[in-house]
Parts: C-alpha cells; structure tokens; sequence
C-alpha cells in the first residue's frame, strides 16, 4: 500500500544524487517514486535529449511545469526533480504549495565524478565538462539555497544521506497545513 504523506521533492544541480536517494526514500516512507524526467519523456514520446535537440530548451521548461501543475498525483510521490526544474520565476513557489522541498548538494568535483560517463544530459555537452558545470551552477546556486533543506550528498554514506532526507520530511510534512479535501 502506498502512503499519502504530502508529495517529496527532491530539487539540486545534476549529479547530487535525486534520482538514488529518491527510489530509496520513496521506498522507506512507502511512497510512489518519479523521476521528472522520465514523466516528460513517457509524455511526450522522445527522450529529453530529443525534446531539447527537436523543440528547445523552452518548450522543455513548459513540459516540466505541466509536470508540476498536473501531471502527477498531488500526494504520496518522492518526486526527483530535474535540476533546471526549480529554476524558472514561479516554480518555486508551484513546488512549495504542493509538497516539502529537499535540495541534494554535491561539491563540483563529486557532479563531475558522477556525471562523467553521462550521455543524457543536453546540457553538459561541451568540450570542457567542468565550465559547463560552473557556467550552469553559478547562477542557480541562490535558487537552489532559497528552496528548503540542503543536504550534502558528498562523502557520507548513502543510508545517511537516506536517512537525514527521511528526517527532514518527516518533521516538515508534520510541521505543513492539513490538505483541504
Ligand atoms: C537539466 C537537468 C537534467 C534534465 C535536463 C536539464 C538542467 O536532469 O532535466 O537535461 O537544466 O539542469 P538531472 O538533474 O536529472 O540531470
């Protein structure tokens, strides 16, 4: 059986670890898990890649807030939000009115780690990887620190980092206002 808690979302730049720390904590808390990503790919047909290649990083932007508006069930998910999702004016405040917010940091060299092999993602395509990064980063780091609870991802164990998202939520879904019906 699935839970109703309010939704999870968990927000952070490429690389600190939604998508792993989401399918555990979604199964810890018996919460459906989502990935923003693979909603709008199995939405629209095509990969994110495609729908950036094809149609633009704009009309990706638009997909990803018909995702937040209505595209997923509005309690009981863990949902792993893709790392531009919060960054538009208004998606913030769309997020915060429907769930607790969680942001996954990671230090510049653990992203390059993680995202080194990575072939998905338009936006880190480039020569240099790590100026792409720094060039993404710089501008959405006041973003990302004004969403809600930063947890670092770096160097600590995975069941840690499982384990201090999970204590976040909990206090934070018993700290939000009742859901009127
Ligand atoms: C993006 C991050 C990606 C994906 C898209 C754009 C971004 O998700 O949504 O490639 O703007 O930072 P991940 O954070 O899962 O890599």
């Amino acid at each position: 059986m699935t839970s109703a808690g309010p939704n999870l979302y968990l927000v952070g730049f490429t690389g600190t670890g939604k998508s792993t720390v989401g399918r555990l904590a979604a199964r810890q808390l018996g919460m459906q898990f989502l990935d923003s990503d693979q909603e709008i790919e199995h939405a629209h047909g095509k990969t994110v890649s495609a729908i950036f290649a094809e149609d633009g990083e704009p009309a990706f932007r638009r997909f990803e807030r018909e995702f937040v508006e209505g595209g997923h069930p509005a309690e009981g998910c863990v949902v792993a939000c893709g790392g531009g999702l919060v960054v538009p004016d208004g998606m913030l405040e769309l997020l915060r009115a429907r769930g607790v917010i969680i942001c996954l940091h990671a230090s510049l060299e653990t992203i390059l780690q993680r995202t080194a092999r990575s072939t998905h993602r338009p936006l880190l395509e480039g020569d240099d990887r790590a100026q792409r990064v720094r060039d993404l980063y710089g501008p959405r780091e006041a973003i990302y620190r004004r969403t809600g609870t930063m947890v670092l991802t770096d160097r600590r164990p995975l069941r840690e980092v499982v384990a201090h998202v999970l204590r976040v939520y909990r206090r934070e879904a018993a700290e939000r206002p009742a859901r009127r019906p």
